[in-house]
């Protein structure tokens, strides 16, 4: 029998840094060893390591230790039904090209996620779903070699290393420095950088640093004043968008109507965050 205290935000969001934590200083040990392709995905670029796949089931495991009756998404395929009503959205190592190449820019990131079940009551979703159905009610991401742990829960607030963190006060779209990932397909990443090509001269600079969690973890903190992508999977953005929620920034999509996430995730302080959307919409709307 569950009770109230199975489903407690902050419970959730201690078991997820603890594991965030293990399980990051476990990757880093391996790293340290040695690091090897075990497959690729959506294109030749788009890699697995070995330590990606242990590291899921090693979560996968303590999950199932601590919290039996919850479900699992993970990107490496951990998957599992939920009984209690809380999932696990996990990306057991998010940039996982830096953590090939020895770039410290990778990270561990686990959410516990509640189905908003808004179609099936019929009225609007509640703030903070995404277009996956699910909100992300706890979250937690590691990057070990900065040994960082971003953390929040629910009406919360957010945390790195256990001090607030909140995003920046920039306003301006012209003074932001806005980070953007690329998605691993031809097609994608072509008009991924037309896109880019039109929003370089309207912002400060732009950063591509190649690890979704850890750009809306900084964004959270300030150190990026917004964040934008398409195509990104619940894994890569679960954690990290109720970090970046929990400090302060707006999650927008592109269209006025639609909830954020895969088709498209903006992220950064409000009035930033609407000049972004603007932007994008600008960008992508020029396209041929
Ligand atoms: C990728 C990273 C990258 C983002 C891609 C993601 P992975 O995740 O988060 O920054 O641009 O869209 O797929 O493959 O390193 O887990
Ligand atoms: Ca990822």
């Amino acid at each position: 029998m569950l009770s109230a205290a199975d489903f407690d935000p902050e419970t959730l969001a201690r078991v997820a840094a603890e594991l965030a934590t293990e399980v990051g200083r476990r990757i880093r040990e391996m790293r340290d060893v040695g690091v090897g392709v075990a497959a690729t995905k959506a294109s030749r670029s788009d890699v697995v390591t070995d330590a990606d796949r242990r590291a899921e089931q090693l979560i996968a495991e303590r999950l199932e230790q601590v919290r039996p009756q919850d479900g699992i998404l993970g990107e490496e395929g951990a998957s599992s039904e939920s009984s209690s009503g809380i999932t696990w959205v996990v990306d057991p190592i998010d940039g996982t090209v830096n953590y090939l190449y020895g770039l410290p820019g990778y990270a561990v990131s686990i959410a516990a996620t509640v189905s908003s079940g808004a179609e099936a009551r019929g009225s609007a979703p509640p703030a903070g779903t995404t277009s996956d159905g699910r909100r992300a009610i706890a979250g937690a991401v590691y990057v070990p070699v900065t040994d960082e742990l971003y953390v929040a829960h629910e009406g919360g607030g957010a945390t790195l290393n256990g001090e607030p963190i909140r995003v920046s006060t920039e306003t301006e779209l012209e003074l932001a420095l806005v980070a953007t990932g690329f998605g691993y397909t031809t097609e994608r990443r072509t008009e991924q950088a037309q896109v880019v090509r039109q929003l370089i001269p309207r912002v400060r600079d732009v950063r591509r640093m190649g690890a979704a969690s850890v750009d809306l973890c900084s964004v959270a903190s300030g150190r990026l004043d917004a964040y934008y992508e398409r195509g990104l999977h619940p894994w890569d953005y679960a954690a990290g968008a109720l970090i970046a929620r929990e400090a302060g920034a707006a999650i927008l999509a592109l269209g006025d109507d639609e909830l954020p996430g895969e088709s498209m995730l903006i992220v950064g302080p409000p009035k930033l965050a609407a000049s972004l959307r603007d932007a994008v919409r600008d960008a992508y709307a020029g396209l041929a």
